[in-house]
């Protein structure tokens, strides 16, 4: 048997639906919120991600699918979606009005070359969103109310972990802090660490490894280095947030793994601690990847994640999601069958869900599949009924049963 390649799935049944269910309140929302679709490829070239996510990043350097193609060019299969979508902005001028606040989303699969466990795969799924001519603090109170909102309404707990990481000034200033306070230490810090401490700094705040040594304890705090206009911004945002009913918790330790962050990030984690989405602003890329100076700010949750948080509720809830079906035709002749497959075409035709049994089952197995597909009505079709234009309708809840005329089914079913 060939099997799937480690760290990829399969998604059907439950997961299917409950997939399913996840696009389409995201859709719904990204109506709400006036927020445009974008669609990129799945690979682009490696300069691209490379230079966007940053050579130093946990992602690059250890978890790309980079390949030569056919041309020998160089390729990378996507693990996140910002990059793709400031590239097409660039590259296809969308930037619009310098008033205009350009907003798009997207839906697909990432790669990351991680060690696949529960909610880690290789490939995965994000919905992301990017705002585009967007300085005010505003747009990043607006892009987490959308990510928070729509883990609401799935029903999903989730703690916001806000932090700043300041603007250049604040950052350059920390960051010589940083070093001068780590330098002596350099030599008891992790592989990667030392390596940060050259390449990306800030990042060493991230660190799994070294995070409870005594070294760590007496970091210095990026919070005591912030501008005025950082802090500002931050209170600001703070308000915003409050005003909104969003609730959130500041962790100064929080820089996030991609590069090209600048100032406000955050992350939505769920009860364990674990990253359900993370975004923020990233007002210099833009114009870093050769477009013009464009203020900007995103986030992405993972899907396969919110997948694992719905299924754990449903199951504390006994309340299997299912996906019921209006009518149910059922048929034994050839002539009923033939019916049958007409019938059922001006019912999908008109918007109302319907399903056939195309094998030959006698009228018990027909009726225990209608109620394994929870139909709201049975339609039993008879050749005695049909040559007079009739047909026979059951509420599979009241058990009623009543003959309509045949032209008049869809308006039954439609009303009913
Ligand atoms: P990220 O934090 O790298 O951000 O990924 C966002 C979310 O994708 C994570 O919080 C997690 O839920 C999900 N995710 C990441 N890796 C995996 C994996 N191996 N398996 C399953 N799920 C995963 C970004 O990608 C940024 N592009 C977000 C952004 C948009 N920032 C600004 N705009």
């Amino acid at each position: 048997m060939i099997t799937k390649p480690k760290g990829t799935y399969d998604i059907f049944g439950n997961d299917a639906l409950i997939y399913k269910h996840i696009e389409s309140i995201i859709t719904n929302y990204m109506n709400y919120y006036n927020v445009g679709y974008i669609r990129t490829p799945i690979f682009e070239s490696s300069e691209l991600i490379h230079r966007t996510v940053g050579d130093d990043s946990d992602i690059v350097s250890k978890e790309t699918y980079d390949f030569i193609d056919r041309g020998n060019r160089k390729i990378t299969l996507r693990p996140e979606a910002t990059a793709s979508v400031v590239r097409s902005l660039i590259e296809n001028k969308l930037y619009g009005n310098r008033n205009d606040q350009i907003k798009y989303y997207y839906f697909g699969t990432m790669y990351r070359y991680e060690r696949p466990q529960s909610g880690r795969n290789r490939e995965f799924t994000q919905f992301g969103v990017e705002v585009f001519n967007s300085p005010s603090v505003v747009s990043d109170a607006e892009t987490i109310s959308m990510a928070y909102n729509i883990l609401c309404e799935l029903g999903i707990n989730t703690t916001i972990v806000l932090n700043t990481l300041g603007d250049a000034k604040t950052r350059k200033n920390y960051i010589d802090a940083l070093k001068e306070y780590l330098k002596p230490h350099l030599n008891d810090l992790c592989a990667d660490c030392q390596r940060r401490f050259e390449s990306n700094p800030l990042r060493i705040l991230d660190c799994k490894v070294d995070s409870d040594s005594e070294i760590f304890k007496n970091l210095p705090k990026l919070s005591t280095f912030l501008s005025d206009e950082a802090k500002n911004k931050l209170n600001e945002l703070k308000n915003l947030l409050a005003a909104m009913d969003v609730e959130f918790e500041i962790d100064e330790t929080l820089v996030r793994g991609l590069d090209y962050y600048t100032d406000i990030v955050y992350e939505f984690h769920n009860e364990d601690g674990l990253a359900l989405g993370g975004g923020g602003r990233y007002d210099n890329l833009v114009k870093n990847l050769g477009g013009e100076d464009i203020k900007a700010n995103g986030f992405a949750l993972g899907i396969e994640r919110l997948i694992l948080e719905i299924k754990n509720i449903l199951s504390q809830e006994e309340e299997p999601i299912s996906n019921p079906i209006t009518a149910y035709i059922m048929a034994i002749s050839d002539e009923e069958k033939y019916q049958a497959v007409k019938l059922a075409n001006i019912l999908r035709l008109n918007e109302i869900s319907t399903e056939i049994c195309p094998n030959d089952l006698s009228l018990k197995s027909q009726f225990k599949l209608a109620d394994k597909l929870e139909a709201s009505f049975l339609i039993i079709l008879n050749d005695e009924d049909l040559q007079k234009g009739l047909i026979t309708i059951k509420d599979n809840y009241t058990k009623d049963e009543e003959k309509v005329d045949e032209n008049d089914i869809v308006d039954y079913l439609s009303n009913s």
